[in-house]
Formats: structure tokens, sequence, C-alpha cells
């Protein structure tokens, strides 16, 4: 009997088994394992229905160096492409797969229905809701910069997306953290899960806020992170939201209110739009190190489907 384990949402985690995957991200980055073997035999599906440079890229690579063979599905490769439902494209795909990393236009949902079953091991690589393993890499890139997740306080400037809420549920896990999310108007975060990743947060003595004004910044942080503001896929209905956005870019002006924080971004960027050149492409920006940490933290990741 197969006992596949799946990550789809970071409510479905506790914080020890969060930990768990972002430390053996961390040993995975500073090449203390040795590759080859964890997944030798396993075939993983990777199943992208939208553009990916990095999540894609990392999870492939990470199956492959972890000695699985991959099958890679474009959005015009499966049968999905002329209607089939997502269900039985999952059922039968469970029925010859060992592993499914996907990404896909639809809602969190679909991939939900289906975590009954443990045959084939199911990773959440973005939904419309959440975006799981971004977080899981951005944390392993947090505790490799400062040692720890405990205490951490961050402000994210901009849309509150699918990586906005999985931040939010990884980091409400952790005791003495703060983070501050300032979003435009009718930009926020998802309300239900905003709620639910305060209601965590308190339990832990931490503190999730989010704002919709540039006034109400705190003085302090540790980390500026913010997101391009198309997100992939999505389209806006308003055709004045750049107007909205302007002020939530982060620019130099910013960051001399916080000289000892670092900037992160989940990537693509946009220089000039979300976060100006001399930000990300300066001394405080860790950017490249996080890309980096995404291919670490999807092997972590797929280990931890397996075990
Ligand atoms: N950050 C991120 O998910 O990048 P990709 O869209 O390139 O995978």
């Amino acid at each position: 009997m197969k006992n596949r384990k799946h990550i789809l949402s970071l409510k479905d985690l506790s914080k020890q088994e969060t930990l768990d995957i972002v430390n053996r991200g961390i040993e995975y980055a500073k090449g203390s394992v040795s590759l080859g073997t964890q997944l030798s035999g396993k075939v993983i599906g990777i199943y992208f229905t939208k553009t990916s440079t990095r999540t894609r890229t990392s999870f492939s690579t990470a199956a492959l160096r972890l000695g699985a063979n991959i099958i890679s599905y474009g959005p015009n490769d499966l049968q999905t492409n002329t209607g089939e439902n997502l269900e039985d494209t999952l059922q039968v795909l469970s029925q010859m797969l060992d592993g499914l990393v996907v990404r896909t236009s639809g809602s969190q949902q679909a991939l939900n229905n289906f975590k009954g079953q443990r045959r084939m091991a199911l990773v959440n690589a973005m939904t419309k809701e959440e975006h799981p393993t971004q977080a899981l890499a951005d944390l392993t890139t947090i505790k490799m910069q400062y040692g720890e997740l405990s205490g951490i306080n961050m402000i994210y400037m901009g849309e509150g997306n699918n990586t906005a809420i999985a931040l939010a549920l990884a980091l409400a896990k952790f005791p003495k953290v703060s983070v501050h999310f300032c979003t435009p108007p009718n930009y926020g975060l998802n309300k239900e899960l905003l709620e639910y990743a305060k209601t965590e947060a308190l339990k832990n003595n931490s503190m999730i806020t989010e704002v919709h004004n540039t006034n109400l910044l705190p003085s302090n942080t540790d980390i500026v992170y913010t997101t391009r503001w198309q997100t992939t896929g999505t389209s806006k209905p308003d055709k004045d939201w750049r107007q909205k956005f302007e002020p939530f870019a982060v620019t130099e002006r910013l960051m001399t209110s916080y000289p000892k924080a670092t900037f992160m971004h989940d990537l693509p960027a946009h220089r000039g739009e979300e976060v100006e050149a001399a930000v990300i492409d300066g001394d405080s920006s860790i950017v490249f190190d996080q890309a980096e940490n995404k291919s670490h933290s999807a092997k972590a990741v797929l280990e931890w489907c397996f075990i």
C-alpha cells in the first residue's frame, strides 16, 4: 500500500513538518547531502498549464538529481486541452506516476479533491489561491540568512496574491514573527485565508496585519518583500490599476527607511514597476539566492513526499 504525501497548502503542514522541509532544503543548499538515489525508480510528472521559469526548472532538476525520471507536460500536451476535466486527468495519472508537480490555472479545490488518494504524491506548484512551494523556498532563504524563523519581521508591498497568502500561512507557524502586508485597495489578500493566518499567528504570539496605506508602515523590518504586479496568468479588471499600485513600489527611498533590511522578490521582476532597479540590483537584494534556493527546497519537498 503506497502512502505518498502531498503538499497542496501550507494549512496542511505542521510547524515541525515545515521546519523539516526547510532544514532539509538548507542541507541541500550547503551541499551536505549526497544526491542520486533518494527518488530512484520513481517517475514524476511535471505538469504546468501556465508559464514558469523557476518552479518548473527547480522541480524538474530536483527530481532528476535525486534519481527520478520525469515526464514534462506543457499546457497543450494533455487532453485537458481538449476538454477532459482535471479530476479525471489526475485519476489516470495517479495510476501511472509516483508523483505530480502541477501548476494550474484552476482553483485549489480541484487539487484538494484529490487529497484522499496516496498512490501519487501531489505538489501544488501554484494555484490561483496559493503558491506553497514558493513560501517553503523563501523560508529556506530566510533561515539561511538570519539563522532562524522565530522573531522575523517582514514588510510585504504590493498585491496580496498567492505568494502573499503562502508567506502568511507559512510565517504564522513561528513565534514572535511580524508580517505587515501593505496592499493596494481592492488588491489585498484572500480574506478567509488572511483571517486563518492571523488567528494562527496569534496562537504563536505573532502578528499578521494588512493595511492599504503606505503611511502605515512599521519603523523597523528585517525584510522588504514584493512580487510583480501582474501575477502569472492573471489580469486586472480595472484599467487604472497601475495608478493604484504605484505607491506600493519598493523604491530606494523606501529602503533608506530600513537600512539593515534585505530585499526579497519571488521573481520574475519588472524593474521600474514593483521595484526600482537600484533596489533589486543593489547590496540589500538576495533575490538570486532566493531563486537558487527554490531548487534546494524542491529537493526537500519531493523527498518529503516519499518518506
Ligand atoms: N517565483 C516563481 O514561481 O517563478 P516562476 O513563475 O518562474 O516559476
